[in-house]
């Protein structure tokens, strides 16, 4: 079928959700995918921070395979050989005790909060001076469901279906004071995403997350920390809050974690896990055999690839910070190992240059309007980051000065008319 039918039949038969690029893939491999038409794409999306190990995997392929052809699924209420194993990979990695399966980063996001909220109610069963508020950060990005939505700082995300679950106050990213300001003891968790991802590739301060740790600490709340985007590999060490020296009470993670396949999980303290019992929170597909038999392939082949995402990562912001020099239509550079980002000084510009790359056959992603996103898979090489940097760099020489002019244009069109 053509991606004209394709999109036809979509158009008329799906609840309208996506904008989609009108592309059709039918293959990939390595960094690479290849359409309908037969043309190459150079993928430095992964499917938005997904197929960390690129496509058709050979290891991935092969667990894939055998697995299906032993058990696909259960349900949670039998054993199976995979999760406690899973688990323990999990665990050794990210320092915490225990884990829960679920399927996406958003029903990981709603688990980890009716986990705080569980805890605070067992820690302070006073009903009324319980702890529940809960603390996000304006700008932040956690999911599409309404917990996930009540915690995502971005109204564009929120007001559409308002009311949201009460209790949530936003505090400004990296704002020392105003987390000094809105934190107190009836605060039950702080959300933080390590790296905020959606919102433009915007790392956590230091103090800011050692802030949220001493205040969390002292008083018995949690800190919540989204590795949805960040973690697995994806910033060179296992999880963000590795660069930081700190240790949360409850992670989530799911994009890369089953390598294409939909897996998410919380990770979390002896202390914070023994506070939920059976029939607390469960769900019918979470961890099932051929996700979590796929997913400890994944960990293992990730581990080898930390070195390599360090490296390559620290060469591409190197690359992405010598354009900026030439162009200063890069207003910032952000990130940390294969979670980069360049600003624009406008939104026509990104969108501009995104096409164009697309149109070259290099798949980015434009986010927060002016921010270009880079989340390419953990096995790039240099030479991959050579092609899309020179990519953009034509790119910027094609498209700033109009997006310039344009800018001046629409700057004396709006004192036209003030
Ligand atoms: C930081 C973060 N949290 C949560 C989510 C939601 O994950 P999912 O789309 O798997 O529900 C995302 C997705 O982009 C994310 O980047």
């Amino acid at each position: 079928m053509s991606v004209a039918a394709v999109a036809r039949l979509e158009a008329k038969l799906l609840v309208p959700t996506y904008e989609r690029q009108p592309i059709l893939f039918v293959r990939g491999r390595g960094v690479h995918l290849w359409d309908s038409r037969g043309k190459r794409y150079l993928d430095f999306l992964s499917g938005i921070g997904v197929n960390a190990l690129g496509h058709r995997h050979p290891a991935i392929q092969a667990v894939i395979k055998r697995q299906a052809g032993r058990l696909i699924h259960i349900s949670n209420l039998f054993f199976h050989e995979y999760q406690a194993e899973l688990a323990r990979r999990l665990t050794q990695i990210s320092g915490l005790d225990r884990a829960f399966f679920c399927n996406s980063g958003t029903e990981a996001w709603e688990g980890a909060l009716k986990l705080a909220r569980a805890y605070a109610r067992t820690k302070n069963p006073n009903g009324r001076k319980a702890k529940w508020r809960i603390l996000a950060l304006e700008n932040s990005f956690h999911g599409r469901t309404f917990g996930a939505l009540a915690t995502t700082g971005q109204k564009k995300y929120r007001a559409p279906f308002a009311p949201l679950l009460p209790g949530v106050s936003f505090v400004k990213l990296n704002d020392l004071d105003d987390l000094k300001r809105k934190f107190d003891a009836s605060v039950c968790a702080v959300c933080v995403e390590t790296i905020q991802g959606e919102g433009g590739i915007r790392p956590a301060s230091r103090e800011f997350l050692e802030l949220a740790r001493r205040l969390t600490q002292r008083s018995g709340a949690l800190l919540v920390v989204d590795e949805i985007q960040s973690g697995l590999g994806r910033t060179g060490r296992h999880f963000a809050y590795q660069h930081y020296g700190l240790r949360p009470d409850i992670v989530t993670v799911a994009k890369p974690l089953a390598a294409g396949l939909p897996l998410g999980a919380i990770l979390t303290t002896e202390r914070a896990a023994r506070c939920m019992r059976p029939g607390l929170h469960g769900t019918t597909f979470g961890g099932g055999p051929l996700a979590c038999a796929v997913a400890i392939e994944f960990l293992k082949i990730e581990e080898r690839l930390l070195l390599h995402v360090r490296e390559v990562g620290r060469y591409f912001k190197s690359q992405l910070e010598a354009l900026r020099q030439k162009h200063s239509a890069i207003l910032e550079v952000r990130g940390l190992g294969l979670m980069q980002a360049a600003e624009l000084s406008s939104a026509d510009l990104a969108k501009a240059i995104a096409r164009q790359l697309l149109e070259e056959g290099i798949i980015i992603n434009r986010t927060h309007d002016t921010v270009l996103r880079f989340l390419p898979p953990y096995v790039i090489e240099k030479k991959h980051v050579d092609q899309v940097v020179s990519a953009l760099d034509a790119a910027l020489r094609d498209h700033a000065p109009k997006a310039v002019k344009r800018s001046a244009l629409r700057r004396r069109e709006v004192h036209a008319h003030a």
